[in-house]
């Protein structure tokens, strides 16, 4: 094939031919919005480093639920900024903590959007650490079952799915073992399998009041420079029993979802998480890029990587764009 027999641009010569031979779709149900839920009556506060994105009490998530289902976004992850944080980050498993009541209020207002919930500590630790800490270390193995509980509460308080984000060894088994026991084993384990310690998610830790107090997350977050590692991760999530395998940060690492879409054949998760959100946010509001179409050529490009779903902050933002076409 040479030139001039063979011209690829008579294949893109108008937008018919080039949607007949497009790759790579996007589309609403492929995306999942982030929520974040605070204490308190009539709250929304707009996170600062995350323009559009607020902090909401459990009364707004009526409104934000109804809004995404009008923007075709079908599901949402939740986040929980607890009223008190101890050592043991007891308000996660709490009946009638922050997630189980959003959790409640959500199902009851919207029974048809798909309610997943993140499974982690860090945000109800005084020390802001994803586990509890024995000797100045975080704990593996005293951890899993504050997790199985965590995951526990949110599956009776009627969440649809469970995804851990914590990064301890055995965790997944540990929480499909106990939905398991206690008949929740339709309830799917959506593992984020592969996360690395990321400066990518310095506006998340405003959003969710989280960041660690000493010490940092890589002994238990994955190394940036690895990409080996995060097959044997996956590998260990598959056979503990995760449904979906989910990558994050997203467009720092596209190889990584791209590999992980070949080696493995559960559906694919990438987190686009909050600092790949504000760069493109603050660039734009300088006028130095158009953010629109910057979002959407970051969230194709995920998905073109290998990505069925993924997590995202311009959820609705995308949604919308898509929808008016
Ligand atoms: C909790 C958790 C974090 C994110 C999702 N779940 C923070 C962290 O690990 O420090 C980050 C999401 C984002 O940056 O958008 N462990």
């Amino acid at each position: 094939m040479v030139f001039p027999e063979y011209r690829p641009r008579r294949m893109r010569q108008n937008e018919t031919f080039r949607a007949m031979i497009r790759e790579t779709s996007l589309a609403p149900e492929q995306l999942i919005y982030p929520l974040f839920v605070m204490p308190g009556k009539n709250k929304k506060e707009e996170v600062p480093s995350m323009p559009g994105v607020f902090r909401l009490s459990v009364d707004q998530l009526a409104k934000e639920a109804k809004e995404c289902m009008q923007t075709g976004i079908k599901s949402v992850i939740l986040f929980g900024l607890p009223e008190k944080k101890d050592p043991m980050g007891s308000g996660a498993h709490q009946k009638d903590g922050i997630v189980q009541r959003a959790i409640k209020e959500l199902k009851n207002k919207a029974p048809d959007l798909m309610v997943t919930t993140d499974v982690c500590l860090c945000e109800y630790t005084d020390h802001g650490h994803c586990g509890c800490i024995i000797d100045n270390k975080v704990d593996n193995d005293t951890t899993l079952e504050l997790l199985a509980r965590t995951a526990l509460s949110h599956a009776r308080a009627g969440a649809d799915m469970v995804a851990p984000s914590d990064m301890m060894d055995g965790r997944v088994s540990e929480i499909r073992n106990t939905l398991d026991e206690n008949d929740f084993h339709m309830i799917p384990i959506m593992s984020y399998a592969v996360k690395y310690a990321s400066a990518f998610y310095g506006p998340f830790r405003d959003a969710a009041d989280c960041a660690p107090q000493f010490g940092d997350r890589r002994s238990y977050q994955m190394d940036p420079a690895n990409s080996r590692e995060a097959l044997r991760e996956a590998t260990l999530d598959v056979d503990e029993g995760a449904d979906i395998l989910m990558v994050k940060p997203a467009v720092a690492y596209l190889d990584i979802i791209s590999k992980l879409k070949d080696e493995f054949d559960l559906p694919i998760a990438a987190y686009h998480v909050s600092g790949e959100y504000a760069m493109i946010k603050a660039a734009a509001e300088k006028g130095w890029i158009n953010g629109d179409q910057v979002m959407e050529e970051t969230l194709l490009s995920i998905r073109r990587a290998g990505a069925d779903i993924i997590i995202t902050y311009f959820a609705k933002e995308m949604a919308k764009i898509l929808n008016n076409r």
